[in-house]
């Protein structure tokens, strides 16, 4: 009988049989223990010399062998996931040789380049995991509230969210884009079916390697009939604390993996802060925060000096060891406190630009990566920043009629510096108003004809907002780098595997 590895602990002293990988191997004289991987979990399975010909096989299996292994369970609390397996019969589908990934660093080219087969590490498994239960959650949380799941287009005309990062496709001769964004389609079917939602790949034509962008990124993008910004306000904090308990409930295990901080999730309850944009400006540019940022770089920088300063101390005893295993060992360590060195005087440089952009800024810009990481380190939950100025925002954000120069948008910041996760804002509901806004941002009002009749056939007071899975990815599970969070990462730099 084929069990799962999950479900070994069910079978206490059954013969089962498992199917997987080997993701490792140990032997110590006389008994080997072989590490298998199904996708499920990972179970240690025991064969000792008195199965000669058992153990002779098990002594060939190269890493990420496929095999079907049989074997007694022995349930045993202290085994990782509560059973191990007595072998008493093994299969091998294909003995694998000299997998590229082995249990050493490696570099992060190395294992992008690598990432059909950097999945099968307990890192990326655990990152793919939670991805799969945030998506789950996100559209659970709409499901249940009544929403109407809604497909929208990837081959548009006209650009959503500005002409600078479409992707052009030659459409039959026509000039067509690859989708920046549903919204447009969506606010139709909001307006038939009053709360929508739809779930999608968007493109865009990023420039700039950050640590933030992909070109191609998945958006859950819920529109709602006769929504005004603190209805927005809601089902945001409704959203991402539903991702964020169905996260905390189902995968402490995975989060251990990924050493997340738990307790910083734990703390993130309704309500969220509030402000607007120009008391997020004050606040970047006061001399409290300025000095807390300048005090930061040099707590840095001391803790970069101590890391150099201990090098030397490591090769010391790299050059004194005699042992293989030893010097293998320092040999690692090494390499992890260069990478870490290196690392650190990245951050610093960033921190740098950090504090030199927010002493510079003025209001009327976009808030940048500068900005918002310094704002969302300073609270423990998310912040919601109302209040764009108009010209930074796109054209469909309605301005606010107490303070026209600004729009009725919110973008929610997720604490510990990870930013912008959300993006949302009410929409322009009056024709003239919309089609004088077309007109000032020199876009051509042709393929927004359909959209505009949206104001012409019963209007109403609508808004709606964007949740980017890849950065809600990074920010649960605490990754430094948005790379990780996609199975198949599209950046300025890379299109492949
Ligand atoms: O703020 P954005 O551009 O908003 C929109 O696209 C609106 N049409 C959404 C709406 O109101 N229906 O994007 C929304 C979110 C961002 O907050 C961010 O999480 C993510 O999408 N995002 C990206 N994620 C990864 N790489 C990129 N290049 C991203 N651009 C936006
Ligand atoms: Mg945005």
């Amino acid at each position: 009988m084929f069990v799962e590895i999950r479900n070994l602990k069910n079978h206490a002293d059954a013969e089962v049989a498992l199917r997987g990988w080997l993701y490792g191997k140990r032997s110590g004289g006389k008994i080997a223990f072989l590490l298998v991987r199904d996708g499920t979990g990972i179970c240690q399975c025991v064969c000792d010399a008195s199965q000669p010909e058992l153990f002779a096989t098990a002594g060939t299996l190269g890493q990420e062998s496929s095999l079907i292994v049989r074997g007694k369970v022995h349930v045993d609390e202290r085994a990782p996931g509560g059973a191990e397996l007595l072998i008493t019969g093994l299969d091998v589908i294909q003995n694998a040789e000299n997998f590229p990934i082995s249990r050493k660093a490696h570099g992060v080219d190395f294992l992008m380049n690598h990432r059909h087969l950097w999945f099968r590490t307990p890192r990326q498994i655990a990152i793919l995991r939670i991805r799969h239960t945030i998506i789950n959650a996100a559209r659970g949380y709409f499901n249940d509230d009544g929403f109407t799941l809604i497909d929208t287009p990837i081959i548009c005309a006209g650009a959503a969210e500005g002409a600078g990062t479409l992707f052009e496709l030659d459409y039959f001769g026509e000039k067509a884009n690859l989708a920046q964004t549903g919204q447009l389609y969506l606010e139709s079917a909001a307006m038939a079916l009053g709360k929508v939602y739809c779930f999608g790949p968007t493109f865009r034509a990023e420039k700039s390697k950050t640590r933030r962008h992909l070109t191609e990124f998945w958006m859950i993008e819920p529109e709602i009939a006769f929504a005004d910004l603190d209805t927005l306000l809601r089902h945001e904090e409704g959203l991402v604390t539903r991702i964020i308990g169905d996260v905390l409930a189902k995968h402490r295990d995975d989060l251990a993996v990924l050493e997340r901080d738990i307790s910083a999730l734990e703390k993130i309850k309704a309500p969220f802060h509030r402000m607007t944009y120009t008391e997020a400006i004050d606040l970047v540019k006061s001399e409290k925060i300025q000095t807390w940022m300048a005090d930061r770089i040099a707590d840095d920088q001391k803790k970069l000096q101590a890391m150099i300063d201990e090098l030397p101390q490591h090769e010391a005893k790299l050059a004194a060891a005699k042992k293989s295993w030893e010097k293998e060992k320092l040999e690692q360590q090494i390499k992890d406190q260069r990478e870490s060195i290196h690392d650190l005087e990245i951050e610093i440089s960033h921190r740098k630009v950090h504090l030199e952009g927010t002493r510079s800024f003025e209001w009327g810009g976009d808030l940048g990566a500068d900005e918002e990481a310094v704002i969302s380190r300073q609270f423990d939950r998310p912040v919601f920043v109302t209040n764009y100025p108009k010209k930074a925002k796109a054209f469909y954000m309605k301005p606010d009629p107490a303070r026209p120069d600004t729009v009725l948008n919110v973008d929610m910041l997720a604490p510990e510096g990870y930013g912008e996760v959300i993006g949302g804002s009410v929409r322009e509901e009056n024709l003239a108003a919309l089609e004088a806004r077309i007109a000032e941002e020199g876009m051509n009002p042709e393929p927004f004809q359909w959209y505009l009749d949206l104001r012409r056939y019963g209007s109403v007071p609508h808004g709606g907002f964007g949740l980017g899975i890849e950065r809600t990815v990074a920010w649960i599970c605490g990754l430094k780098h948005i790379r990780e969070t996609i199975p198949f990462p599209r950046t300025m730099g890379r299109m492949w595997p």
